[in-house]
């Protein structure tokens, strides 16, 4: 298997699919344009919703992207767990290539294949592969066309593999693939009583876009059955640094260095220094796209995580107004693939500041006691 960095990664993914035709498009921001029924965006596929539905033309007829995501509130919402989980973030980078009308199942599932036991050299042993229940058109295509090894192969309902943006829109069965950290890790296969664990951890979910759904739940068929794919940046990272966690990767060190420094500590490890890493990533690129903290929708969201990472902050024993300081080792890692998270950091950084210094006024130190202890 490969070693890369998470630039490289990135850099080989679209690569890849530039050569098979695809256009290379930018992240779009992280509030969906003109769409109130999504809080945030939370998937590479957001910005090409209406290209799905059949109510907007682009250029071109594939697509790949690096898409900035937030999870935290709305339909995908992984708050309560992160910090304690591998795999879990409120911010995270969805590596997808997309297809409009273009190509389904079959190019779909070898372009995935070949992405990550050809170019990544990841052995085809340490993979596992789900697909939808009843798309037997998919099954066909794994066992048989690819020829994955059907022990390493389950069939899963809708639950897992039956993905849509959101309650409305664009929706479909899904295959995913799985990486298998290991048995050193707790946790079965997926479709297992055991699969919660976190020893196999799905890194790319390949969803067949064939269905618009209703408020009422009414599936209409797409004008044509496309493709949306999403492979989590820090997951596939983990696996080529040979990490089992995805705060171990090379990502979140400069982050983890400065917070840990504040916080008089070396352990890097634990939980709360996790949920600050991962908090400053949401919050800045929030403010940078232009969500500041308030009362309502949006900027409650933003404004919860904030207060989320100070208090931890608080259980670290941190006393000093902290969080905004995180803000330059976040654009040291990647204000190079965000140039515009560069250009807002001083603003962020006044933001955030501000914010803390506000939340901190209002609490009363037994108030900050007992909001410190609360469920985080
Ligand atoms: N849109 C595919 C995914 O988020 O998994």
């Amino acid at each position: 298997m490969k070693k890369m960095t998470s630039a490289e990664l990135r850099s080989a993914f679209l690569e890849f699919f530039r050569q098979r035709g695809h256009a290379i498009e930018a992240s779009s921001s992280l509030i969906p344009a003109n769409d109130p029924t999504l809080l945030f965006t939370n998937a590479g596929m957001v910005q090409f919703k209406d290209v799905f539905l059949g109510r907007e033309q682009r250029e071109f007829t594939k697509a790949a992207t690096s898409q900035r995501c937030v999870r935290a509130g709305g339909k995908h919402n992984d708050l309560e767990n992160v910090g304690y989980t591998a795999r879990h973030h409120t911010f995270f980078e969805m590596l997808g290539n997309f297809s409009f009308g273009d190509y389904f199942k079959k190019e779909a599932i070898h372009f995935a294949w070949d992405f990550l036991t050809q170019e990544l050299e990841i052995p085809a042993e340490k993979l596992w592969v789900t697909v939808f229940e009843e798309d037997a058109e998919a099954e066909a295509i794994w066992l048989e066309d690819v020829g994955i090894d059907k022990n390493r192969f389950s069939k899963i309902g809708a639950k897992d593999n039956f993905w849509s943006m959101g309650d409305t829109g664009p929706c479909g069965p899904c295959t995913e693939i799985f990486y298998d950290h290991g048995e050193h890790i707790a946790g079965g296969p997926p479709g297992t009583p055991e699969e919660d664990g976190d020893r196999y951890i799905e890194v790319w979910n390949l969803v067949f876009m064939q269905y618009d759904r209703d408020i009422d739940g009414t599936l209409t068929p797409l004008p044509k059955p496309s493709v949306d794919t999403g492979m989590g940046l820090e997951r596939i990272a983990a696996v080529l640094q040979g990490v089992h966690s995805n705060y171990e990767i090379d990502l979140f060190q400069s982050v983890l260095t400065v917070a840990a420094k504040l916080a008089n500590t070396t352990d890097l490890n634990q939980s709360s220094l996790r949920v600050i890493a991962d908090h400053i990533r949401s919050c800045a690129f929030l403010i940078t796209d232009g969500v500041m903290p308030s009362n309502e929708g949006r900027g409650y969201v933003s404004r919860r995580i904030i207060r989320r990472a100070i208090r931890h902050g608080y259980r670290l024993g941190i006393q000093d107004v902290f969080f905004y300081q995180l803000v330059a080792p976040l654009v040291k890692e990647m204000g190079e693939a965000f140039p515009e998270l560069k250009a807002a950091q001083a603003q962020v950084e006044r933001v955030l500041q501000k914010e803390e210094q506000r939340f901190a006024e209002t609490l009363g130190q037994g108030m900050k006691i007992l909001e410190v202890f609360q469920v985080m």
